[in-house]
């Protein structure tokens, strides 16, 4: 019997548990192999004791639309910079990948599906050249992930998203106002771009395109007469003004590597009304609503189509490849390739072009 260990890593996004299913399924079509999840990514494995159990065609019923992950998920303990806490109460980093490899080995680990973005599959490679038979599936609600047309788990943000701009609309019109939009998005504004678009929103603010409060202020005065108007923008939490920072906080967690964003709604009316914009307005912090709950069934077939290719992909030994989607084939691309650069939104991206005939403004 071979034995193929799964595990989801980084933040969940709806689709993971469709994934998980799909992996299952595909395997049990096969005599000789056995599908065993590692829970909190890999520390599942690194616990005494470990924390894996077996998956099969029982428990993975029906979990499909349910959102998270069965298998739970951690964005902070990498095998590579385990955090220990020392007896002076501070925090420290070592790496524990060896031991982890050495590990899989005396659990008779033939391969690994490693579901997660792009520190998950950073993670991967580095696993793959100590020598680990690894293949990865992308998953994020960012959608920055390169060589992949699109990640699962991003259309339903873009729906949560777009759902909360039809309800601002209705409240923003009845109070003359403008309502501000914060969405995820740390360094990608594809769902703060995709819910403009989709919501009708008349400012769009990424992080990619650093904006100028001038030209956003003189965009929203368009939608007002003599106080009267209501307007809509979306912004991506990761957004800042040109010469301005990102706005977010540490939070101390330990092995946390990132910072917390969230309030850049709020310094966008704070700046708009230094610069003298006089309707009221009021904001909106989407945060993790965008990623709990159920995937939309666009997102359960992407999954699903990830999860049957990543098993066949184990089955048939692709190691040290990631699961890709390029409409209309799965296919497997070298997971080095997908984490050379992150897939960011451009100028010149075909969606920039359609906001701005739609006269979104984009903060430039
Ligand atoms: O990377 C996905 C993402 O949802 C980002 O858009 C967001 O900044 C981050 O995760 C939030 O992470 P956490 O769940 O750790 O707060």
């Amino acid at each position: 019997m071979k034995r193929v260990l799964v595990a989801t890593g980084g933040g969940d996004c709806p689709g993971l548990n469709s994934v998980i299913r799909a992996i299952v399924r595909r395997a049990s079509e096969e005599t000789d192999w056995q599908v065993l999840g590692s829970i909190q990514a890999f520390n599942g494995v690194l616990w005494e004791p470990q924390e894996i159990i077996e998956l099969n065609n029982k428990n993975v019923a029906g979990i499909h639309f349910q959102g998270g992950t069965i298998l739970e998920t951690t964005n902070k303990c990498s095998p590579f910079s385990w955090p220990v806490e020392n007896e002076e109460g501070y925090w420290t980093t070592y790496d524990r990948s060896d031991e982890m490899i050495q590990k899989l080995h005396d659990m008779n680990i033939d391969a690994v599906i490693n579901i997660g973005g792009d520190g998950s599959q950073a993670l991967s490679q580095k696993l793959f050249e100590k020598g680990l038979n690894i293949i990865g599936v992308p998953k994020t609600i960012d959608n920055d992930l390169r060589s992949t047309d699109t990640t699962f788990g991003f259309q339903t943000a873009v729906e949560i998203a777009t759902e909360a701009v039809d309800k601002l609309v209705t409240t923003a019109a009845s109070h003359n106002r403008v309502f501000v939009l914060e969405v995820m998005g740390r360094n990608a504004g594809w769902i703060a771009l995709h819910t403009a678009i989709a919501g009708g929103a008349e400012v769009c603010l990424i992080p990619e395109i650093p904006y100028d409060i001038v030209k956003v202020k003189r965009a929203l005065e368009k939608r007002f007469h003599n106080g009267r108007g209501f307007a809509v923008v979306v912004i991506s939490e990761g957004a800042f003004p040109i010469g301005g920072e990102i706005v977010g906080k540490d939070l101390g967690e330990a092995g946390y590597e990132h910072i917390k964003l969230g309030g850049v709604s709020t310094h966008l009316i704070h700046q708009l009304k230094q610069a003298g914009f006089k309707p009221d307005m009021r904001e909106t912090i989407l945060g993790h609503l965008q990623r709990g709950g159920v995937p939309i069934a666009y997102d359960r077939v992407l999954s699903a189509q990830m999860g049957v290719k990543a098993m066949e992909m184990t089955i048939n030994g692709k190691f040290g490849k990631m699961v890709a989607y390029r409409h209309p084939h799965l296919v497997s691309v070298d997971i080095k390739d997908a984490i050379s650069s992150p897939n960011l939104v451009t100028k010149d991206s075909q969606l920039v072009e359609t906001a701005h005939g739609l006269g979104i403004c984009m903060g430039y």
